[in-house]
């Protein structure tokens, strides 16, 4: 079967940054719901150590951050993301749920990483790079690589290409998002292994989550 080619997507890191931080106060509100099971999956195969040095790509409002770091620790631990709005919410979870004195977070471009070379062990990115325009999925998976060390751990969900019975709910997503990309924040189905190839990664372990747990998502694990 053909890999179906990611839909186009014209939105720059700019322009991403004004939606998520117009959106950055209600957006748990409206998608965690829908996301919350893929990303605890996420979570689990991860498997963060304490300690273990861990950077989390377009962290948004902490969702994940914010669990990771209640249960494996802060030290070390560090999310970036390009909209201060979502920071600011991020900050909050953190101080309040997490009760992290100093949350470490950064406003950052993920294509351009501010971190020396294998500066991690262990990396993760949710529902993120299907809002970025194609050469932008590559630029970001190669710099994650980068900040990776060598055997470093990678795990990543995406809205994906419904399985089953989901199909109809990608297939009515990619209508709408051509019709109005901006409505859907940028977000589109993606299937993400020939960047993951491309990028250089080794795949380790796919999971699906759907069927009314979690809008259609792939998590998959990669290391470097
Ligand atoms: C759909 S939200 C997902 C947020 C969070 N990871 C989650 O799962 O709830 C996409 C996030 O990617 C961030 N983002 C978009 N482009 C980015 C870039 N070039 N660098 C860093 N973050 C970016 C947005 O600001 C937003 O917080």
């Amino acid at each position: 079967m053909t890999t179906p080619e990611p839909l186009p997507n014209n939105l720059g890191p700019t322009r991403l940054q004004q939606i998520y931080d117009s959106t950055a106060t209600f957006y748990d509100s409206v998608v965690a719901q829908h996301q919350a099971r893929a990303k605890e999956l996420a979570i689990e195969l991860l498997a963060r150590q304490p300690g273990e040095r861990f950077l989390e790509i377009g962290c948004g409002t902490a969702w994940a951050l914010s669990r990771i770091v209640a249960a494996s620790g802060a030290a070390n631990a560090a999310g970036i993301d390009v909209s201060p709005g979502m920071l600011a919410v991020a900050r909050d979870c953190l101080l309040s749920d997490a009760a992290i004195a100093n949350p470490p977070l950064l406003v950052a471009d993920a294509r351009a990483l501010p971190f020396a070379n294998a500066s991690f062990d262990c990396a993760l990115t949710t529902y993120t790079l299907e809002v970025l325009p194609s050469d932008d999925i590559a630029a970001v998976l190669r710099d994650c690589v980068r900040v990776l060390r060598p055997g470093g751990r990678l795990v990543i969900v995406n809205l994906t290409e419904g399985e089953g019975a989901d199909a109809a709910i990608s297939d009515e997503w990619k209508r709408g998002y051509l019709a109005d990309p901006e409505y859907y924040s940028g977000s589109r189905p993606l299937v993400l292994s020939p960047f993951m190839d491309a990028a250089g990664l080794t795949l380790q372990t796919r999971r699906y989550s759907g069927h009314g747990d979690s809008w259609p998502s792939e998590i998959l694990l990669a290391t470097r």
